[in-house]
């Protein structure tokens, strides 16, 4: 089976290794990729916004199967491009993608269906007054304000005051989101503990995967700014098997049922953002793609035949029985970061020690932000630079693998979460 993955970061790392051991795996090529992905695929020299020339590289190559990774292919519609061109790609249509690209869509969407998640209104900037009254109106704190469309998961403010409230509506409707930021999402805060759970759906069926914990503040004991994820670990035992049937029963399933009913399937993977409360589970967001960095520990604890099962959801034909374990011990992966990240950092910093990290034994190292130089040399490019996943029998020993490789790397500047898993060990002991 010839692939071609779309994406660059850690989340197509683990894809990438996930699909090179997958039964048939042909040949992989990589859109743009980074240097840890290229280890295992060919550079695909084209440009992933230009959809005809990814069809023509697709029919040139013979490619079986396109794997989209990130959410902004899928809302300029690439996999309806493809579709449409007789490619088989993995990764739901533009409309079905709504469910992440509009948090508006995604409301409306489980208020109809009866799906749980927090009370809400919706604004546009031409309701700006209407929704400065709602506020102003509004009982409890904290609030929360969304930027209806996708802000690189940066466009939610929890203000903690009707003034602080207030303030984040005008920043987002005075365009510090951009366009995303022409509607507004203001809901009810939920209370609880966060976790992911990822779904690979063919429009009707699905199978759901560990459940993950992402850790997303810049600082350990979830302090600093949110970031895009420092960290996580898979299985997540937040999720009981009770709570997980819950999440099939009274989310995904009328999720994918909703979606089929409106005219939008939904195929690929369904990220269901939750929070969970006395084991009850609320959706916090969906997001129509794997999560990063819950995905590096997701896989690293899925046996099977990935390749096939992304071929079979792309097919509408899903068969769950490609995956012959969702919980071969335990994942850990700690995202060591540039210095400064999520604001300014610089880049171009020599990187060491992955090969020691690797010769741990049970752990593996992802590139996120990572480049060669002109020299040849692997310098971070990005906030987010590696991935350490360490594996175990037990939610410790995977915690310590990730560790004990985390401090073999280096590079100017680098920081670290010293405290990824430590939510999951102290359920554990429960
Ligand atoms: P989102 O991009 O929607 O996942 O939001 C980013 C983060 O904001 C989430 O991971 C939560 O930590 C937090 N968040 C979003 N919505 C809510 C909510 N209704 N209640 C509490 N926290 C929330
Ligand atoms: N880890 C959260 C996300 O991928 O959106």
């Amino acid at each position: 089976m010839n692939i071609l993955l779309i994406g660059s970061g850690g989340r197509e790392h683990a894809l990438a290794h996930a699909i090179s051991r997958s039964s048939e795996p042909g040949t992989i090529y990589a859109a743009p990729g980074n240097p840890g992905i290229l280890t295992l695929a060919q550079h695909a020299d084209i440009t992933v916004t230009q959809h005809e020339t990814v069809v023509h590289f697709c029919k040139t190559h013979h490619i079986d199967l396109v794997v989209i990774g990130p959410e902004q292919p899928l809302e300029a519609g690439l996999s309806d491009d493809l579709r449409d061109a007789g490619i088989v790609a993995f990764g739901p249509s533009r409309r079905a993608a709504q469910l992440e690209t509009s948090k508006g869509f995604a409301k409306d969407f489980m208020s109809k269906y009866s799906i749980p998640t927090s009370a809400y209104r919706r604004f546009t900037a031409q309701q700006s007054d209407e929704a400065h009254e709602f506020i102003c109106g509004l009982k409890s704190t904290p609030i929360v304000l969304k930027a209806d469309g996708l802000a690189a998961g940066k466009g939610v403010i929890i203000a903690q005051s009707i003034p602080e409230a207030i303030s984040a509506l005008d920043e987002i409707f005075g365009g510090a989101f951009g366009a995303a930021g022409n509607e507004v999402v203001i809901e009810e805060f939920l209370h609880g503990e966060e976790a992911s759970v990822f779904a690979i759906c063919d429009g009707t069926n699905f199978i759901t995967l560990a459940p993950a914990q992402d850790h997303k503040r810049a600082f350990d004991n979830d302090e600093g700014k949110n970031t895009g994820g420092m960290g996580a670990f898979a299985p997540a035992a937040i999720v009981t098997d009770e709570v997980l049937a819950k999440v099939e029963q009274l989310i995904i399933k009328p999720t994918l049922a909703g979606m089929k009913q409106d005219g939008n399937p939904f195929s690929g993977c369904l990220f269901v953002g939750l929070m969970i409360d006395n084991g009850e589970p609320n959706v916090v967001e969906y997001n129509c793609r794997f999560g990063d960095p819950e995905t590096q520990a997701v896989l690293s604890v899925t046996e099977g035949d990935i390749a096939n099962l992304f071929l079979s959801s792309a097919l509408g034909n899903l068969r769950p029985e490609t995956i012959t374990n969702k919980r071969n011990g335990y994942a850990c992966n700690v995202v060591i970061a540039s210095g400064g990240y999520p604001d300014t950092f610089s880049k171009g910093y020599a990187i060491t020690g992955i090969e020691l990290a690797e010769a741990e034994g049970n752990v593996t190292v992802f590139h996120a932000g990572t480049a060669l130089n002109l020299s040849g040399t692997l310098v971070t490019s990005g906030g987010r630079v590696l991935g350490v996943c360490g594996r175990g029998d037990t939610l410790r020993d995977a915690i310590d693998k990730a560790y004990s490789g985390a401090g073999h790397i280096d590079f100017t500047g680098k920081f670290y979460r010293k405290d990824i898993g430590k939510k999951g060990l102290t359920k554990e002991k429960l």
